[in-house]
């Protein structure tokens, strides 16, 4: 089987230019409308499935990488270092590990994020491909966004998606060692679509996604469903944003989060990502639709809501859902 190195020596072999000391980029981070739960290669996180994201605009990762004379490594998460021992420091440094083109060389990061971090939204898939763009600005590799969507999947699988703005879709692939395993952009894309944010909880979850994920593939009776049912909420969404049906990409964004929960609900141990404030919101949502406002959610591992609405709708929504973020997944930063 394809372990990590042997898929980037195939992408990055001779493509090693003399390094920057200093660069600085930027990834948006993104919320999957049809998601992206279970995977087939841990190792490569290579998914069961295919997924569709929406980009989050300006809200997502700044990434600084510079060197530095220390022994370690820096991590500087909005502004402050983090402990060699921090889980997120300790995944990043074997991240980075595969790409140093001298293995003393040692990197200052310092991580910017423009989404709520503390909030559990999706930094991460931000944070990794923020990471890889900088590395290939540093190394000069020039690769095609697709190539970097590989290295960043590599990093957290959510990441392959986090390399355009809008509309996303990573393909599942079939081979052993993922290089078909790739992120896109849709051709066609839908600029009056928004996706607000909204800060439940702001308390760390117990339970990551990547351990969720294995549970709920190993223990749970209801994953055995779940291939079928993005097979068929993709077909849907993709012909909903085709035709302009905003009712039907809302609903089946709506099916899809709920399916997956039900999924993880079912694993042993049970996961539960709700709290009470999660289902509050989404009855205000369905109270809120009832009464003629066309707004969907959809929810993550953690129990913080996403509502998807249309730009029209903006000024309604935020006074409803009080305290939301707006963002604008085709604006660039
Ligand atoms: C529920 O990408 O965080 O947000 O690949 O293990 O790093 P790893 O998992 P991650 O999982 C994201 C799960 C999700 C759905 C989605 O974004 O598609």
């Amino acid at each position: 089987m394809a372990d990590k190195q042997t898929v980037i020596s195939k992408i990055l072999s001779g493509k090693y230019q003399p390094a920057k000391a200093v660069v600085d980029v930027f990834a948006p981070a993104n919320i999957a409308l049809c998601k992206y739960w279970g995977k087939r290669n841990l190792e490569l996180n290579l998914p069961v499935t295919d997924s569709l994201s929406l980009s989050l605009g300006t809200l997502g990762s700044h990434c600084k990488l510079s060197d530095t004379d220390k022994a370690t490594d820096r991590i500087v998460l909005n502004g402050n270092e983090l402990s060699a021992e921090h889980p997120f420091v300790k995944r990043l440094v074997t991240f980075l590990d595969l790409f140093r083109e001298h293995p003393s060389e040692r990197f200052c990061i310092e991580t910017t994020n423009t989404i709520p971090t503390a909030a559990g939204f999706a930094s991460s898939a931000s944070g990794f491909a923020a990471v890889v763009k900088a590395l290939d600005r540093r190394y000069g590799w020039q690769l095609p966004a697709a190539q970097l969507s590989i290295l960043a999947r590599m990093g957290s699988g959510s990441a392959s998606r986090s390399l355009w703005q809008g509309f996303v879709r990573w393909h599942a692939g079939q081979s052993d060692d993922g290089m078909d395993s790739v992120s896109e952009p849709l051709e066609s894309q839908w600029e009056e679509i928004c996706i607000g944010l909204l800060v439940l909880n702001r308390n760390q979850k117990k339970i990551g996604s990547t351990e969720a994920m294995k549970r709920t593939v190993e223990t749970s009776a209801l994953y055995r469903a779940w291939p079928q049912q993005v097979e068929r909420d993709m077909t849907c969404m993709l012909s909903a944003i085709e035709q302009r049906d905003f009712e039907m990409l809302g609903k089946t964004a709506e099916t899809n989060a709920l399916a997956m929960h039900a999924t993880m609900m079912a694993a042993c141990p049970p996961v539960l990502y709700w709290q009470p404030e999660s289902l509050i919101a989404m009855q205000t949502v369905w109270q809120a639709r009832n009464e003629g406002l066309p707004v969907y959610f959809t929810m993550d591992a953690g129990p913080n809501i996403k509502l998807v609405f249309q730009k029209a709708d903006q000024d309604a929504i935020e006074k409803r859902f009080e305290g939301l973020v707006t963002a604008n997944p085709w604006e660039d930063d």
